[in-house]
């Protein structure tokens, strides 16, 4: 694993995928109003600019944990954007920008990756739009998206043991710590080298009820 929230790509993705052949029935919600923000879909030629922006004006913040940042240029943001409607049609990932008031803020996803039972998260935020609850509850509204595709029995979440603020989005909404692994490269400059991973088992209640950090959406 190790590929997860400290992965080598903008869009987090990565590990080994299956490819299927799905129906629109099989895909989440290409928006999803969480109240004070937004998920939706990548927009390839739209976002561009704010994307690489944004990147751009949070290379000190995002650079110590995620080791795409040291490859940061046009040409990655581009080829970013331009994966992600192919990976959004097969199923290998469902790449979401998180708006406020119809601004970037940052990026989230859930993607394949290696289990077939499962699929693994990533997200990051620009430092302006931390400490708001926002990772926590986008992440909470892709688990809820995630949940209701057939076939996904759990979300995995890994990052760095070094990085506190990743680890607690997922132990906010009670993923649950399975285990330490010595992490695959590359690293980012300020990971310890050691991978936690959290899981987060589908519940056997219904999904889309009140939650402790606000409301999933849905309701
Ligand atoms: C990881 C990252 C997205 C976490 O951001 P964050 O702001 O700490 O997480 P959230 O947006 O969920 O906000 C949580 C904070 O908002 C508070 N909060 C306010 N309302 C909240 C709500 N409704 N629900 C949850 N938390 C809420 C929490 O108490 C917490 O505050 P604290 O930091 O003082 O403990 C951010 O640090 C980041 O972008 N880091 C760089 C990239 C990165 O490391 N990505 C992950 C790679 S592994």
């Amino acid at each position: 694993m190790g590929l997860v929230a400290s992965s080598r790509a903008i869009s987090d993705c990565g590990g080994s995928v299956r490819r299927t052949t799905m129906t629109a029935m099989d895909r989440p919600r290409e928006t999803v109003d969480c109240g004070d923000f937004t998920l939706r879909r990548w927009r390839a030629e739209s976002d561009f600019e704010p994307l690489f922006r944004m990147i751009e004006e949070s290379l000190e913040h995002l650079g110590p944990w995620m080791p795409w940042v040291a490859h940061h240029a046009p040409e990655a943001t581009r080829a970013f954007l331009a994966e992600c409607d192919p990976k959004w049609r097969s199923g290998d990932a469902y790449n979401y920008a998180i708006t406020v008031d119809g601004a970037l803020v940052g990026s989230c996803s859930t993607y394949r990756a290696g289990d077939p039972s499962g699929r693994a998260m990533g997200y990051w935020l620009r430092s302006a739009a931390t400490g708001r609850g926002i990772a926590t509850r986008a992440v909470a509204a892709m688990a809820a998206e995630a949940f209701a595709l057939p076939g996904v029995e759990h979300l995995d979440i890994v990052h760095d043991s070094a990085n506190t603020a990743s680890g607690a989005v997922p132990r906010r909404l009670g993923f649950v710590e399975v285990g330490r692994e010595r992490a695959a490269p590359p690293a980012a400059p300020s990971d310890s080298g050691i991978d936690v991973v959290w899981r987060l088992t589908r519940p056997t209640e219904p999904l889309r009820r009140p939650h402790r950090f606000g409301t999933l959406p849905g309701l």
